[in-house]
This record gives structure tokens, C-alpha cells and sequence, in this order.
């Protein structure tokens, strides 16, 4: 069954995200609907869905297998919980990309971070496209979901204005440990004044665009921290003037070797075929 749309934005909100890069939605789906997938979302973690795969890592620390854990991040959580698919919030953020990126934005992809009760673990000031392709262009906006209430004392996002219209800017890798797949623009400080927190009831969201600097704080909270993000993009295309991002030259982490493994196991078994 298709679940239709039900979000249009404004005007005013359509010219807030071109000019500042982030926009907050009080609603872009029920509260019910998102308290109804977390059970789904905590099992997920729990049962470390996709590690074999390669789509479950830890961005903050070194990521052994007997590491202890401490930023999870799954990749692709609807592979391995399709009711995340078919929900209003996916067609209402489908939506609402298409308005802000034009007709040809697609969905490109999901992600969960979860932060547990009680936790140091900040998500560093970063722009999402320091992760990505550098040889790629972009235009591209990530769509943030928690599912409870986000607060400053569990890790709402934080936005710094406007950012997302600088190039990308150099990174590190968390505490310059290049075994670590999480990464945090050099000199944060620099970026964290004036920032825009944004707390949201449940059934909100954040909206923030591939180059906007964000952050999220610890979770002091007694409660997890569910996020989950979905993110869409239009065509990407290869850039004229090429690029290096040279914290990614320098990392060596656990992650890639397990993506790596799985790819080239998916790969021998469809050769076998
Ligand atoms: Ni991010």
C-alpha cells in the first residue's frame, strides 16, 4: 500500500532553507506513527542488524568487534526493517525534497544513529558531504527524524546558518584517530557560536542541506536517542574541477574492511552464479 503525502511547505519556509541551509518541522508525520517503530529501531541495534554486511559501524570510536560500543550508526536500517519504508514521514519527506530540490530529487538513502541513556558521545560539527564521493557534484538534503521527543539534553540537532553555502571544509577524523570512521570540521569552535539548536516534539524533523554544518550533543537523558535519517538528492554528476578530501586518504578503519569483504563476498557470489 502507498502512503500519500500530506506535507506541503510554504513559501517562507522554501526561502528559510535556501537562505539559512536547515529548516525545523514541527510535524512531518504523527507521533504515533514514529513511537509505533521504535521497538523495531532499538531491536535493529540490538541485534547489530547489517554488521556482516558492512552497514553497522561505530562513527566515534575504533570499532573492533569486541570494542565497546560507543556512536552506533546503521546503514540502510529499511533493508533490515521494511516498516520503515512504507511510512508517512518517507513520502511526506519525498515531498517535501522535491519542493526544495526541484522534480528530479530521488530518494538516495537511510540511515539510524542511536544514542543511549546516559552517554558522552557528541556527533562533532561536520558537513555530511565531507563523507562522501569527492569527485562527485551534489545537491543533495538530508531529512533528520527522531523517534521521541529531541531536546538539548538528549542531542537535538544544531545548526550553524548558512554554511551550506561555503565549499566543503577540511575535516579530521574524531579525536585525529584515522581508525575512526566519524568526522569533525577543523576548528569547530569557530562554527559553534551562533549556532541554532532545534528541539522537536516527536513526529517532527530537521531538514538540513549536504554542505550545512550540524552537530548533536550527548544524550544526559534516561531515555535513548533514536535517529533516523533519510536523505535525497538529484542526479549526481561528475565535477569539471576535481577535489581532494584528504582526511579520507588517511583513514584505515574497521568499517571499510568489513564493506569492503561484503562487497567483494556479493560480488563472488553473483560471479558463481
Ligand atoms: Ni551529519
Amino acid at each position: 500500500m502507498t502512503v500519500k503525502a500530506t506535507l506541503t511547505l510554504t513559501p517562507e519556509q522554501i526561502e528559510f532553507f535556501q537562505q539559512a541551509g536547515y529548516l525545523s518541522l514541527p510535524a512531518i508525520t504523527t507521533a504515533d506513527e514514529v513511537a509505533g517503530l521504535c521497538d523495531i529501531y532499538d531491536r535493529l541495534f540490538a541485534t547489530q542488524a547489517g554488521r556482516a554486511q558492512g552497514d553497522h559501524l561505530d562513527l566515534s570510536g575504533t570499532d573492533e568487534d569486541d570494542a565497546p560500543v560507543v556512536l552506533p550508526q546503521i546503514l540502510n536500517p529499511a533493508k533490515y526493517a521494511p516498516e520503515l519504508a512504507g511510512t508517512l514521514f518517507r513520502a511526506n519527506a519525498e515531498a517535501l525534497a522535491k519542493q526544495l530540490l526541484g522534480p528530479s530529487a530521488a530518494y538516495r538513502g537511510d540511515h539510524a544513529i542511536r544514542k543511549a541513556p546516559n552517554t558522552e558521545a557528541p556527533t562533532p560539527w561536520h558537513q555530511d558531504e565531507a563523507y562522501w564521493d569527492p569527485t562527485l557534484d551534489y545537491s543533495e538534503l538530508s531529512i533528520w527524524i527522531p523517534l521521541q521527543a529531541a531536546t538539548l539534553t538528549n542531542g537535538c540537532m544544531q545548526f550553524a546558518p548558512g554554511t551550506h553555502r561555503q565549499a566543503v571544509l577540511p575535516h579530521h577524523p574524531i579525536g585525529n584517530d584515522p581508525r575512526v570512521i566519524g568526522l569533525e570540521v577543523d576548528d569547530p569552535d569557530t562554527y559553534a557560536a551562533g549556532n541554532a539548536a532545534c528541539p522537536i516534539t516527536a513526529g517532527g524533523a530537521t531538514v538540513h542541506h549536504s554542505r550545512t554544518l550540524h552537530y548533536t550533543g550527548p544524550n544526559r537523558s534516561d531515555g535513548p536517542r533514536r535517529a533516523y535519517i533519510l536523505t535525497f538528492g538529484t542526479p549526481r554528476r561528475q565535477r569539471a574541477t576535481p577535489r581532494r578530501f584528504a582526511w579520507q586518504e588517511l583513514q584505515q578503519t574497521k568499517w571499510q574492511e568489513r564493506h569492503a569483504a561484503a562487497q567483494a563476498a556479493r560480488e563472488r557470489s553473483g560471479a558463481g552464479r
